[in-house]
């Protein structure tokens, strides 16, 4: 009897999940399930390329037309998984009727917090996560003069910096005291909030919303008032419960997998925004929000489901874009002792080392990419630079890679 794979889930992770299985010569059937209605694409350029009017619809696409049918991967779009039966391997769909699985990977993401107001969820206020958004966005974005963005982290400041080229005028409104707190350091959250203000974007820090009337009108706790034509909002993301709130599989804040990516039911996997995993680097578990995380766990997942397990052990990385700069993160710096700066003679171009004891856990590099390359080297090999080395842009740290 042929095995089926069936994968919930068509973004990074669901697709890598399903053409990993096939390249590894997985002979079965393969499922992958999608409640969006559009082809499966790649989630960054949605911020970057193709709100900016860079890259079409078509450049996003993961996968040519006719490569789920040609590799047999039973591509179904628009449809929900309503519900997981792990005692009967069954899910069931949101047209009603079941399906049998042999494996199961749940690939579902992450989904917008949205903002309350008075308990309720406000309205006409958008958010960007899928191409449904985007297309929405793009459509307001165009006739609006005046852009309000609540969120001062990654999805906001790529907001930011897209609506600034096409020369709106852009309000940011952040409730900590700097950008991009959850991840970054001052020195980093310097750089952007001056790159901002540079290209014109009000910033306002440490200042909460408390109401937006008709996505036009934004009381804040200062009591000030702001107009605005249109209201934007990155202020972070969850994982949905829905799926696993009635099943026997155990979530905390996402599902909980091993280093294998299984759940607590062992034919029943989690890559991706979804999974809450140990993480080796973090040395804690955690749920990772990066594409490369999903890509990286969508192969270990394949790997376990061919008899050739190898376990979750890849070094973290991400990265934003915002104007001409260029911020790639490798490892994962929560829980640092010091963090040293090494800095390349021009400006804007430097990258911070943190350390935990003397041992090197991340480096964040800003328009250094080749720091970020070896940086990634480095931390999967385990090498740590003394903080000396790292200060002395003179000294080769590459060269601590090379045996
Ligand atoms: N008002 C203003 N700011 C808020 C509010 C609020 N009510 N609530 C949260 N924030 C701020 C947070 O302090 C944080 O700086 O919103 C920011 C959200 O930033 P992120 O956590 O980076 O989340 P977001 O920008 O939504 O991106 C979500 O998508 O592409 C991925 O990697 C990206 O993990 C990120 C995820």
């Amino acid at each position: 009897m042929k095995k089926r794979v069936v994968i919930i889930g068509a973004g990074h992770g669901g697709v890598q999940a399903a053409s990993t299985l096939r390249e590894d010569g997985f002979e079965g059937e393969i499922v992958l399930i999608s409640d969006e209605s559009d082809a499966p694409y790649q989630k960054p350029p949605l911020s970057k390329g193709y709100l900016q009017g860079k890259q079409t619809a078509q450049a996003i696409l993961f996968r040519s037309a006719n490569y789920y049918n040609d590799n047999e991967i039973d591509l179904q779009l628009g449809v929900r998984v309503n519900h997981i039966y792990t005692q009967e391997n069954q899910i069931e769909l949101s047209d009603g009727s079941k399906l049998d699985y042999d494996y199961l990977i749940v690939a579902t993401g992450a989904c917008n917090r949205k903002l309350l107001f008075h308990g309720k969820i406000a309205e006409k206020i958008y958010y960007l996560r899928n191409f449904t958004d985007a297309k929405v966005i793009e459509e307001k974005i165009n006739p609006a003069r005046h852009i309000v963005i609540i969120g001062g982290g990654f999805i906001g400041l790529e907001l930011a910096a897209l609506a600034i080229e096409k020369e709106k005028k852009v309000t940011v409104i952040e409730t900590e005291d700097r950008l991009m707190k959850r991840v970054l350091p001052e020195a980093l959250s310097k750089v952007f909030y001056d790159t901002h203000k540079a290209h014109g974007v009000e910033m306002l820090l440490g200042v909460s919303v408390v109401d937006v009337i008709d996505g036009k009108t934004i009381k804040l706790n200062d009591g000030k008032t702001l107009e605005t034509d249109l209201v934007l909002a990155g202020i972070g993301v969850i994982v949905e419960t829905e799926l696993t709130e009635n099943s026997d599989i155990s979530f905390d804040d996402g599902i909980v997998v091993n280093g294998f990516q299984q759940s607590n039911i062992p034919n029943v996997y989690a890559i991706g925004d979804c999974a809450n995993h140990y993480n080796p680097f973090a040395k804690k578990s955690l749920r990772l929000e990066s594409v490369q995380n999903a890509v990286d766990q969508a192969k270990v997942a394949a790997s376990h489901i061919m008899g050739k397990p190898i376990e979750y052990n890849t070094v973290p990385w991400f990265w934003t874009n915002q104007y001409h700069l260029k911020l790639q993160m490798a490892g994962i710096s929560f829980g640092f002792e010091e963090a040293i700066i090494r800095q390349s003679p021009k400006p804007d171009r430097f990258s911070v080392y943190y350390f935990r004891k003397e041992k090197l856990i991340a480096v964040d590099s800003l328009n250094r990419p080749a720091d970020h390359l070896n940086a990634r080297k480095l931390l999967a090999a385990g090498i740590s630079p003394t903080k000396q080395q790292v200060e002395d842009f003179d000294f080769k740290l590459n060269s601590l890679l090379i045996d």
